[in-house]
């Protein structure tokens, strides 16, 4: 029988956070393993988004933020001093909630990120953003409007935009904090299959609170409540045969 070695791509490691004095993340380790969709679920205030900020640095921003631990992107530590932060933002791209496009044209929304990092002929930045744009399914529908704003996009396509402004610089891993959550529910498909879709080339992130969601598009599954990631397994398993009570109480809807 064939199988297909799975790879780590990140390993968490003891991870341990604080905004001041108040800790959010408790002593979390697992491992996000290479093309998967690893989905992160737990009720409000869990911790999720601290988690996932801390995956691509986006917590260095954050004043009163300290951690303790490791995280290693393909074997290095994410946090070394000779690590650029930028680099990494550029390697690990980030999908937010609300889908915030720059005030620029829905073709520079795009072109941006290669721009900056030294594409700067035409043909390559015309042939980068029809690709991103075909990957998220969003390039006939805005192949006439390319000059236009992204205001003239519903909430749901200016999603689609932000994930291939993400693509368009070629990262490794794409982390997704609930990209649903200001989505409509006709949207909402397009965006799950579209993620299903992506772990083709890419690793994927997916932090949600919707338990099916999670269900329906991930291949391994973290269940963090209070800071601590309670299990952390495939998916099938976290769903239908928990280990431990809380995951099953928060599986079934019982909690959180
Ligand atoms: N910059 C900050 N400074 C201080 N506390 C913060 C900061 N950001 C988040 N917190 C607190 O950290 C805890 C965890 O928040 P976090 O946003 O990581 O949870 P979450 O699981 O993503 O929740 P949600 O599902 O609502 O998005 C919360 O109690 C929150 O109030
Ligand atoms: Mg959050």
């Amino acid at each position: 029988m064939k199988s297909e070695k799975k790879q780590s791509i990140l390993s968490i490691r003891k991870l341990n956070a604080w905004y001041g004095d108040r800790q959010i993340l408790i002593n979390l380790s697992f491992e996000v393993q290479r093309r998967q969709v690893t989905a992160l679920i737990g009720p409000s205030n869990s911790g999720k988004s601290t988690l996932v900020r801390c995956l691509n640095r986006l917590n260095d921003f954050t004043l009163n933020f300290r951690f303790t631990g490791e995280i290693l992107f393909k074997g290095r530590d994410l946090y070394a001093s000779m690590v650029d932060a930028t680099e990494v933002r550029m390697q690990i791209g980030m999908v937010f909630r609300k889908p915030i496009p720059f005030r620029c044209s829905i073709y520079e929304n795009v072109a941006y990120g290669p721009r900056i990092s030294g594409v700067n002929t035409s043909v390559r930045l015309d042939a980068i953003v029809e690709k991103s744009l075909r990957r998220v399914g969003l390039w006939d529908e805005v192949e006439p409007i390319l000059d236009g704003t992204p205001d003239e996009l519903s909430i749901g396509q200016q999603q689609r935009l932000c994930i291939a402004r993400a693509l368009a610089v070629e990262p490794d891993i794409l982390i997704f904090d609930e990209p649903c959550g200001e989505l409509d529910p006709m949207e909402t498909p397009k965006v799950e299959a579209l993620v299903r879709n992506l772990k083709a080339d890419y690793t994927l992130i997916f932090v949600t609170n919707k338990r099916r969601q999670a269900a329906r598009v991930s291949d391994f599954a973290g269940f963090l409540y209070c800071g601590e990631l309670i299990e952390f397994g495939a998916t099938e398993k976290l769903f239908t045969n928990p280990q431990d009570i809380r995951t099953e109480q928060y599986v079934t809807g019982k909690l959180g």
